[in-house]
């Protein structure tokens, strides 16, 4: 059995998952790797334009392709889209070989961090806090039930979230 040599964090977009794993990678002595990232350069082109041009069915394919690329490496800390548990697949595969850190984050402190983003496709839309609620509902429950700790980031700084998710580990004795 494969141990877990890896850190994934999932959560909704705007929770934070790549400023505090890109933290966490440079602390724990890690690589960063972001799903997004990947995904972008196997593609060859932005995520908006993926979804523009292809469709979002399309660019779930790509996401699992990447993530599987992703999982084949060892210790990194891995943030994913806040799409990719929507694949039972990916989550099945990424929990093998990665411990699976939830970025909780209400609708208010998501809303607050991306209103001003224009590069995630979902939220282009004429109400995006009511599109936060709507896709949050929908997935809450498979981000909860698909990791192995969840860090709530509502009320703390980036600085606390990363010791936080360290202190998990070493309790974990990872
Ligand atoms: C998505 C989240 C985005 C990106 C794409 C779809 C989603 O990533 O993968 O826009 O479905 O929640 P971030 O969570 O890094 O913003």
């Amino acid at each position: 059995m494969a141990t877990k040599t890896n850190i994934a964090l999932i959560g909704f977009m705007g929770a934070g998952k790549t400023t505090i794993g890109r933290n966490l990678a440079k602390k724990i002595n890690f690589t960063f790797v972001d799903t997004d990232d990947e995904i972008e350069s196997r593609a060859k082109m932005s995520i908006s334009e993926i979804f523009e041009l292809h469709g979002e069915e399309y660019f779930r394919k790509i996401e699992s392709e990447a993530l599987n690329s992703v999982l084949s490496r060892e210790n990194i800390v891995i943030a994913t889209g806040g799409g990719v548990v929507k694949n039972k697949k990916n989550i099945d595969k990424m929990k093998i070989v990665s411990t699976v850190f939830y970025i909780e984050a209400t609708s208010e402190t998501i809303y607050n961090n991306v209103k001003n983003s224009t590069h995630r496709p979902l939220l282009n839309c004429p109400n995006p806090l009511e599109k936060i609620n709507e896709l949050l509902n929908d997935r809450l429950e498979l981000y909860k039930n698909s990791c192995d700790f969840i860090v709530n980031v509502d009320k703390t700084e980036v600085d606390q979230n990363v010791e936080s998710i360290i202190n998990i580990i070493n309790m974990r004795g990872e």
